[in-house]
């Protein structure tokens, strides 16, 4: 897709962070924008945001407050943009998503629905809702496009985030299978696997609905304020946007956000082998993991100002008065202390 200009984007999780970030760009691009979120407060900001980085119209943005897990109301909403703008969009990017960190072992039902109902599920809503509507009304006749915001997760196990890199995985699967599917009608589709946005996804724990709050999990203000620290570190939601409108204008399937492709190719590389690594013994397959990972720990500078013989440092360091994030909850007294 090349051509956004005068066209319909409907994009989830808009009210912030990554979503936020593609709405401006895209505002930017020419288009009318439909943002859509479960927070009305965020929303109303993100408006306001959007107009004063575009200099759009306030009538070429809707904000529509849905929770997108909702089939329902993401139906509605739907309808909504096509009563509003006069069609279903020609661009759908779905961003909506949250993350919860602990041990897999720990995780409860309630984590399993949350993460994966917002990371996976609201994005198989989205396709089933939109992308008959797309074909219908866009198929042959002009440009049309579908894509998702995944996560580097998506090619890794995550034994501390198990729930959402099985999400990402599943929804990168799935976004293959559309863009092999879409192209008969001319259309297309991009999975958006970024590594840390600077966003506000830290605080996702606020949000999580009343209904899915029994965590496995060890959550609090102070793990918030380290996982917020985390994100601080990482890439502007704008300029993300700008990577996506990119992939998206070259039919790229994957999008991987960074300035040097090789990062991401040693990444892939490494996380390819480590699954071929799956089928061996334990023994040999966990020999070859330590010399992956000392040759992998030869490209870590050495702490600033450091011994430059000490061994690298990994991992984040927890901010002052902060707990660390990805512990279980203290009362499952069964959970192996030795446990990263
Ligand atoms: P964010 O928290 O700033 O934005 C996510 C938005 O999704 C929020 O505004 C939230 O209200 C909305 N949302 C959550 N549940 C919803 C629901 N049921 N219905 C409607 N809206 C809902 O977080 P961020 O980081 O911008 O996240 C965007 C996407 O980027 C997510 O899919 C996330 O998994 C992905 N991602 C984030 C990374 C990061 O480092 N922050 C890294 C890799 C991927």
């Amino acid at each position: 897709m090349k051509n956004f200009s005068g066209k319909i984007a409907f994009i989830t999780g808009a009210a912030s962070g990554a979503g936020l970030g593609q709405a401006k760009v895209f505002s930017k691009a020419g288009m009318k924008v439909a943002i859509a979120d479960v927070r009305q407060d965020a929303l109303d900001k993100a408006v306001g945001e959007i107009i004063a980085y575009s200099g759009v119209p306030a009538s070429d943005v809707l904000a529509l407050k849905v929770d997108l897990t909702n089939r329902a109301e993401y139906t509605a909403a739907a309808d909504k943009v096509e009563a509003t703008f006069g069609g279903p969009p020609h661009l759908l990017i779905q961003t909506a998503g949250v993350n919860s960190f602990g041990p897999i072992e720990a995780s409860t039902f309630e984590d399993f629905d949350w993460v994966m109902g917002v990371c996976l599920d609201h994005v198989v809503n989205g396709l089933l809702i939109f992308v008959p509507r797309m074909i219908k009304a866009y198929a042959h006749k002009t440009e049309f496009y579908v894509a998702t915001t995944s996560s580097m997760g998506a090619f890794m196990s995550g034994s501390g985030c198990g729930p959402y890199s099985a999400a990402k995985a599943a929804v990168n699967n799935l976004m293959y299978s559309y863009a092999e599917a879409l192209q008969p009608y001319g259309a297309g589709a991009t999975v958006l696997c970024p590594g840390n946005i600077n966003s506000n996804i830290g605080n996702a724990e606020k949000f999580r609905p009343e209904h899915l709050k029994n965590t496995g999990y060890h959550v609090s203000e102070g793990t918030m304020a380290h996982l917020r620290s985390v994100h601080a570190t990482g890439i502007d939601p704008v300029e993300l946007g700008e990577i996506l409108k990119e992939a998206i204008e070259s039919e790229r399937v994957i999008c991987l956000p960074d300035h040097n492709p090789e990062n991401w190719a040693n990444q892939l590389r490494g996380n390819n082998a480590t699954i071929e690594d799956y089928t061996l013994p334990r023994a040999e397959r966990e020999a070859k993991a330590a010399a992956r990972m000392a040759e992998m720990m030869k490209n870590f500078a050495p702490p600033a100002g450091g011994d430059k013989d000490a061994p690298p440092v990994m991992g984040w360091a927890v901010p002052e008065g902060a707990e660390k994030f990805g512990q279980g909850r203290k009362d499952l007294d069964w959970l192996d202390p030795s446990r990263k």
